[in-house]
């Protein structure tokens, strides 16, 4: 008697849980998951019963536990319905279409100045040269005097030259000539060596001069090395950036650390050297300069000049860039405007 009566109430039970779960609603996953928490967790109402399904006799389990599945089924199904319709609301309020076809991933473009930075390094690479490089704060020995320079020359003025204020010693090197003498302090010949870097002069920033730009400096020292190597180097260099075609002069120079010391000019590559308004009409335009390293230069920083000889270069990358590329204002480099580096974005 006292069974059937707790059997009784456990149907009735059973009942009342399908009622109210017919009836469940919620506004989100959060809701939802406490529905689930409260009917089917491991304290839950249905839980609960089921436990004490334990305690029914055989003769009755068929029928309570019968009904007891289909609550506990109706229950799954109807919270599982919950959480969906809560998913569908949420992607439906953002703005996130997730049937959309996707953007193209815009790719970036290497920097004007980097891509021809490139071209020359793999150029004289081909040609055995490995890559060196130096500090941009430099001290005076190896920007100036290590590099031959007078006392009194003057580049050392401060027109030209950055200095770090309270150290007259230490300054922003105003060429990558200084990553010569880096180089030879440290190695004894053969020395081939590609290095390209940032400079800075203290200029007046305008389309025509910045404050700071690129070179690209090389340096060969060996027995036996003579001014028609370095000729014959800058010919191929030449005619690899600027093609086939292109021709070169030199014409006599001065800088402190090479003697003898030229320019080099390239026949003017828009006009094939008729002349033009870009090669004001000449039929070539100037792209480096060069000579035979100074044997003071050699023996200030090691090296016995009676044993070795070497030439040396430099280049403005900016230079070489505005003759490939025709960029007219040299502020575009760095100004970043993204309309300008686009244009590169197929170069390289
Ligand atoms: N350092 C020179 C400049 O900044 C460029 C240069 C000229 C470098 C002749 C050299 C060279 O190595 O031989 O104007």
């Amino acid at each position: 008697m006292e069974i059937s009566e707790k059997n009784k109430i456990m149907l009735e039970k059973i009942e009342k849980l399908m009622s109210e779960i017919a009836t469940l609603a919620a506004k989100n996953a959060d809701e939802a998951e406490a529905l689930r928490i409260k009917y089917l967790g491991k304290k839950g109402d249905i839980t609960a019963l089921m436990n004490d399904f334990r305690n029914v006799p055989a003769e009755q389990k068929r029928e309570i536990g019968q009904k007891l599945n289909v609550l506990k089924t109706a229950a799954q199904d109807k919270i599982n319905e919950l959480k969906e319709a809560a998913e569908v609301q949420k992607n439906a309020g953002s703005s996130v279409d997730l049937t959309r076809t996707p953007y193209p991933i815009s790719l970036g473009s290497r920097h004007p100045l980097t891509i021809v930075k490139n071209e020359i390094v793999d150029i004289f690479s081909r040609l055995g040269f490995t890559l060196a490089e130096g500090p941009e704060v430099e001290d005076d020995w190896h920007v100036y005097s290590s590099m031959n320079f007078a006392d009194d020359h003057p580049a050392r003025d401060m027109q030209d030259t950055f200095f770090v204020e309270s150290h007259p010693d230490i300054i922003l090197r105003s060429h990558t000539s200084s990553v010569q003498a880096r180089v030879m302090e440290k190695t004894q010949p053969p020395i081939r060596v590609i290095c390209p870097g940032r400079v800075y002069r203290n200029e007046a920033i305008s389309a025509r001069a910045h404050c700071f730009f690129h070179q690209v400096e090389g340096l060969y020292i060996d027995k036996n090395v003579s001014f028609t190597d370095l000729k014959q180097v800058l010919l191929l260099f030449a005619q690899e950036m600027f093609g086939p075609d292109t021709k070169i002069r030199l014409r006599p120079s001065y800088f402190p650390f090479t003697e003898p010391s030229a320019e080099m000019d390239i026949s003017c590559h828009l006009c094939g050297g008729k002349g033009c308004s870009f090669c004001k009409h000449t039929g070539w335009v100037e792209i480096l300069g060069c000579g035979m390293v100074d044997p003071a230069v050699l023996e200030a920083n090691g090296i016995d000049s009676s044993i070795y000889t070497g030439y040396a270069f430099g280049m403005g990358i900016e230079r070489i860039t505005n003759l490939k590329y025709q960029v007219k204002d040299l502020r575009m480099f760095s100004e970043n405007d993204i309309r300008f580096l686009d244009e590169f974005t197929s170069a390289n």
